[in-house]
């Protein structure tokens, strides 16, 4: 038997149900990766870390549309069902994934779902607090549809532990408040950041970048790492207690800037676990620095908005 065989393609909540319960009895450890495919390597690190902390591993893959507001990429957002099921059936040699979750629309919403958030109808989850800054400025219903989702899924998979990746850094702040606030018995892992070997973070999004704009990207982690080089030199060699913020965040621009198409949306230090802006840098607490920059589309006037961070200590 080759190891893709053995993995079970589950298309309904009943059928997740099932899978969940058999573990269930058999007293296993479940490890769940949500992905919206068009898998890449940090995903695949997400299922080798599943795959290794857990008797069973399953991973979603679902394009959910009320985390999209009706002017984003939704219909052009990239959908590679056939090679990510056959990334998850070949990459793991030594252990193989137990179940794919491939659900319809309807299985998710069975009321339906159009991306108006003023005209959905039915049960959203939001997260206050720290949904609203940074990504959430640009994109005001992407948290609600991604703490949506994810409630779903929770609910659906019963998870012992679930896997999301550094590099959605306010998702994962948002999902840890969503579980510890709806008491949902499950442990949130997050693993770092995956990059090319230039640095720039893997993301789905990547695929809009031509190799130029990829390349040029790459000046994107360059100068969060300036920023990090900063902080450090100003706690370890000057002996200062905190670093003020400010200082941090012109190291990234003026890099950043250096790129005459890029746009900078926003550069943040945030507190790690409130996402509240912080004026001074204390190691410690230490901080997550964040950004967001519009870059060129291949063959297209439009731009891509890639998000990157870096965590202080
Ligand atoms: O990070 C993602 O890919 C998505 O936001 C998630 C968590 C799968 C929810 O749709």
């Amino acid at each position: 038997m080759t190891s893709s065989s053995k993995i079970q393609i589950l298309r309904t909540v009943q059928q997740v149900r099932q899978w969940r319960h058999q573990s269930l009895i058999n007293n296993q450890s479940v490890g769940f990766v949500p992905t919206m495919g068009a898998l890449h390597q940090g995903h695949c690190s997400l299922v080798a870390q599943s795959l290794k902390e857990n008797d069973k591993t399953i991973v979603s893959i679902f394009v959910n549309p009320s985390q999209f507001a009706p002017h984003e990429d939704l219909n052009n957002y990239p959908r590679t069902l056939d090679r990510d099921l056959e990334i998850l059936s070949n990459q793991f040699k030594n252990k193989s994934i137990d179940a794919i979750f491939v659900p319809k629309i309807s299985e998710m919403y069975p009321n339906g779902i159009v991306l108006e958030v003023d005209k959905q109808r039915g049960t959203f989850v939001t997260v206050h607090g720290s949904s609203e800054q940074l990504e959430g400025v640009t994109r005001p219903q992407f948290f609600r549809g991604v703490a949506t989702i994810v409630t779903k899924l929770l609910n659906i998979v019963q998870p012992t532990r679930v896997y999301f990746g550094q590099k959605d850094a306010q998702q994962c702040v948002v999902i840890k408040n969503l579980v510890k606030d709806l008491i949902i018995p499950t442990e949130v892992r997050v693993m770092p950041t995956l990059r090319e070997s230039n640095g720039l973070a893997m993301s789905s999004r990547n695929e809009y970048l031509s190799k130029e704009i990829k390349d040029k990207s790459s000046i994107i982690y360059k100068a969060l790492c300036n920023g990090e080089n900063y902080y450090n030199d100003k706690i370890i060699n000057h002996n200062q207690n905190s670093v003020d913020s400010k200082k941090i965040i012109k190291e990234i621009y003026d890099l950043i800037k250096q790129e005459p198409d890029f746009d900078i949306e926003y550069i943040a230090v945030s507190h790690p676990e409130t996402l509240e802006d912080l004026d001074q840098v204390t190691p410690g607490l230490g901080a997550i620095v964040s950004c967001a920059v519009k870059v060129p589309k291949e063959n297209s006037n439009e731009k891509a908005r890639l998000i990157d961070n870096i965590i202080l200590q």
